[in-house]
C-alpha cells in the first residue's frame, strides 16, 4: 500500500495556496528546530505554484534569511536558458523575496553533465558535513527538510523516468541522463535515497493528463493503462522516516478511488 497523505483541492489556484501554507509551516518548524530551512526544488508547474510565497502573508511571515536553497533536478542548460529551472525560479520567487544569494546553490553551467552531477554532490557532501543540511543516520545521505516534486504523465519525479537505470543506484546522491524523454535531454538529478530521506516531501500534481499515473502510483492499479505501477518513479518515493503530502487538484485525483 502506498502510504502517504493525499490533500485534493477544487482547482490549480487552491492547490497553490495549500502548497505554500504547507511549505511556510514546515519552513518554521525547521527554523524553530534548527535555525534553518533546507529545500529542493523540482521544475515545472511546481515553482508556477511557488510564486504565492511573494504575497501577503507569506512574504512577511517567512523567514527568508534562513533558507538554503537546493535543486531536485536541473537541465544542463545556462542558467539563463528558457529551459533552466533556477531561470523560472528567480522570475518567479528568488528575485522577489530577500533570500541571500549566497543560500541559492547554482548547479555549474559550464560544465558537462557528469561534471555538474559530481560537482553537485561534491558540494552536499560538503553541507552535509557543516550540516548545513542535516543526515540521514540510517544512510548518511542528506536529509533535506523539504523535496518538492512535481509529477510527469508517465509518473517519473525530478529526472527520474520509468525503466530508467538511474533509479536503482544506491550509493550516489546526485545523477546525470543525457536521454530524458521530457526535453531537454541532459539533466542532473537526485536519486531516489536522497528523495527518501528527507524529512518532508510534498508532490504538486495537476491536470486531467496526469490522472491515470495518479492512480496507478496511489492506488497501485488502472484499468486504463498498461503501464506497470509499481515500475513508476513516483510510486518509489516513500519516504523512510519523512512525511509524504499529496496536493492534487479535483482533475489530477479524478481516477481515485482510494483517498
Ligand atoms: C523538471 C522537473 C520534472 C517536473 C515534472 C512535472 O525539471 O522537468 O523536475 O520532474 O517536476 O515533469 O512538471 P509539470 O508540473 O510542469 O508538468
Amino acid at each position: 500500500k502506498y502510504k502517504g497523505d493525499f490533500r485534493i483541492f477544487e482547482n490549480v489556484d487552491e492547490l497553490a495556496t495549500g502548497l505554500v501554507d504547507y511549505i511556510a509551516e514546515i519552513s518554521e518548524m525547521s527554523v524553530k528546530e534548527r535555525g534553518f530551512f533546507s529545500i529542493a526544488l523540482s521544475g515545472g508547474s511546481l515553482i508556477s505554484f511557488m510564486g504565492k510565497l511573494c504575497e501577503a502573508p507569506y512574504n512577511k511571515t517567512v523567514d527568508w534569511g534562513k533558507w538554503h536553497i537546493f535543486w531536485v533536478d536541473e537541465r544542463v542548460v545556462a542558467k539563463n536558458h528558457v529551459d533552466s529551472n533556477y531561470k523560472l525560479a528567480k522570475e518567479v520567487l528568488l528575485s522577489k523575496v530577500p533570500i541571500l544569494p549566497s543560500h541559492v546553490y547554482s548547479i555549474n553551467d559550464n560544465v558537462s553533465a557528469e561534471e555538474a552531477a559530481s560537482e553537485y554532490e561534491f558540494v552536499l557532501r560538503q553541507l552535509v558535513k557543516t550540516r548545513t543540511v542535516n543526515v540521514s543516520e540510517s544512510n548518511d545521505c542528506p536529509k533535506f527538510d523539504l523535496i518538492l516534486l512535481g509529477m510527469g504523465p508517465d509518473g517519473h519525479i525530478a529526472s527520474l523516468f520509468p525503466w530508467h537505470a538511474s533509479l536503482d543506484l544506491k550509493d550516489d546522491w546526485v545523477t546525470y541522463i543525457t536521454d530524458s524523454p521530457k526535453p531537454p535531454p541532459e539533466r542532473i538529478t537526485f536519486t531516489l535515497p536522497v528523495i527518501n530521506s528527507a524529512s518532508n516531501v510534498a508532490v504538486a500534481v495537476s491536470g486531467a493528463a496526469k490522472a491515470v499515473a495518479v492512480k496507478l502510483v496511489i492506488d497501485g492499479y488502472c484499468k486504463e493503462s498498461t503501464e506497470f505501477a509499481t515500475a513508476l518513479p513516483a510510486r518509489k518515493v516513500q519516504p523512510s522516516d519523512g512525511q509524504l503530502v499529496w496536493f492534487l487538484d479535483n482533475e489530477a485525483a479524478s481516477k481515485l478511488d482510494s483517498v
